[in-house]
């Protein structure tokens, strides 16, 4: 529990272990992109724990059932570039039939707000539920600008994934957007004067990428 109504912290011993071994300064580009790979199907789980179903008549080999299915339109997936995508592909491994968009935001280095370069997002966002992913929510200024842009396209049902958030961050998610959840495997413990997250793994994207 945290100060933070809109925050759920996937505290899962699996989630946490492999979290620890990417943090490490020696992890491999290799290690971390499989890593993150893993985590983002443990966190995928626990963010739609909550999606409706209606069930559908089924014959087994045995007898006829009524059996659950996800109800309503399929999911979308919406990365913000290019660190997004690293959890993206974990994500569409299970849920292969969520609908894709791309939002390309970087952080101006000196003003560390928001550039959008680019964007592609499904036209029925708000007959979707929209899960918006980027391995780090620091100042929450990209994930502001996503949703925001997100929410002008018609999005109504939006949540939001990370790896590691930063209470600045979640207070900034929560400020600008109470109806969005946010869901992150750790609440670090700030920002430093970078905009990165203390303690933690460094540029998420470098680290997935191999660039620097
Ligand atoms: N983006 C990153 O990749 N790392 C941080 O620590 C903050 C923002």
């Amino acid at each position: 529990m945290t100060q933070f109504p809109n925050l759920t912290i996937v505290d899962h011993p699996l989630v946490q272990h492999k979290l620890t071994i990417m943090r490490k300064h020696t992890t491999s580009t290799n290690s971390f992109r499989r890593l993150l790979r893993e985590i983002s199907l443990l966190l995928a789980y626990e963010v739609t724990r909550d999606l409706e179903l209606t069930t559908v008549r089924i014959q087994t080999p045995q007898c006829e059932m009524d059996a659950p299915v996800l109800e309503g339109k399929k999911l979308a997936l919406i990365s913000i570039l290019r660190a997004g995508n690293g959890l993206l592909d974990g994500i569409l491994e299970l849920i292969p039939a969520a609908r894709v968009g791309f939002l390309g935001l970087y952080r101006d280095p000196d003003t560390l707000q928001p550039v959008q370069y680019y964007a592609k997002v499904p036209n029925d966002l708000d007959a979707r539920m929209v899960i918006v992913v980027d391995p780090m929510l620091a100042t929450g200024n990209s994930a502001v600008a996503a949703i925001d842009l997100l929410k002008a396209g018609g999005a109504r049902n939006i949540c939001f994934l990370c790896l590691l958030a930063a209470p600045e961050g979640v207070a900034r998610m929560q400020e600008s957007h109470p109806d969005v959840a946010v869901y992150t495997a750790s609440l670090d413990e700030k920002l430093d004067d970078h905009g990165y997250i203390v303690p933690g793994l460094g540029d998420a994207g470098d680290r997935m990428f191999g660039t620097k």
